[in-house]
């Protein structure tokens, strides 16, 4: 049996050997009125990341795990929730002497290779928002020949940073700590409250990077974020774009 410290804001802990995707599970989990709960897995079969990509997690080095929290929110509110669980991400594996940096709006990097993504999905109605699940995975333990041959130059893990392992349950109690903290001060506070801190750990600033959301794509250099959570970026003619929520391909320097 795993002993795993109470959380006070999440009211279960699942915890699961092997699952098709947390996230999936999470789902199934979902009933109009559920308590805030976390489903996490040694091993997914078949975890998913944005854009429908596939998540690769079916070996047992990492965390994967999908939250549930029961705000209720109007859905203007939710664009930046993205990036108060990004700080919570990046304080965390900092706590763990890695120099982690957050990638807009919801990767988290190391040395500029990927340790970390997240995806956020909601369930409401009418009223406004019920349900955040947000879907996270973080590379803790992977050495090198862990990771397949398109990820090899791209990704890393926290171990292979800090050069030593990571013990997967105090990572994890150390990680939703601090997201009930980032989650208290996203439903107390303005983005522009953390905005200052957010673009510090930011790494995207002073580099030309491709943008890409929905149909358009565009080479360009982010220069601010606004308010509500999006991104200014000024292409190579001078002409700024708003983004929601881009895909930023980060080795194009
Ligand atoms: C991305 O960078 O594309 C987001 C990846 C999100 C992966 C996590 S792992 C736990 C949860 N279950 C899934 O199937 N996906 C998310």
């Amino acid at each position: 049996q795993l002993m795993i410290r109470k959380s006070d804001y999440f009211s279960t802990i699942y915890v699961d050997h092997e699952v098709t995707s947390t996230q999936k599970v999470a789902h199934e989990k979902l009933l109009d009125n559920s308590e805030p709960f976390i489903v996490i897995s040694e091993v997914q079969t078949a975890g998913r990341g944005r854009f429908n990509r596939v998540w690769d997690s079916q070996g047992k080095k990492g965390l994967w795990m999908s939250l549930v929290f029961n705000p209720h929110i109007p859905f203007a509110k939710i664009a930046t929730f993205n990036l108060f669980i990004s700080l919570a991400i990046a304080e965390t594996m900092r706590d763990y002497g890695v120099n982690a940096t957050v990638k807009w709006p919801n990767d988290i990097y190391i040395n500029d290779r990927k340790v970390c993504g997240f995806l956020t999905e909601i369930s409401g109605d009418s009223a406004g928002v019920h349900h955040i699940i947000c879907g996270i995975g973080i590379n803790l333990n992977h050495m090198p020949a862990d990771f397949p041959e398109e990820l090899q130059t791209t990704a890393t893990s926290i171990a292979l940073e800090r050069g030593r392992t990571v013990n997967r349950y105090a990572f994890f109690e150390a990680l939703y700590q601090q997201i009930e903290r980032s989650y208290n001060q996203f439903m107390t506070l303005e983005f522009s409250d953390i905005k200052e801190e957010y673009k510090a750990y930011s790494n995207i600033w002073g580099r030309t990077l491709r943008y890409t959301e929905g149909k358009k794509q565009i080479f360009g250099e982010a220069v601010d974020i606004k308010d509500d959570g999006r991104l200014i970026v000024r292409d190579e003619a001078g002409n700024t774009h708003q983004f929601i929520s881009a895909d930023i391909e980060m080795q194009v320097d």
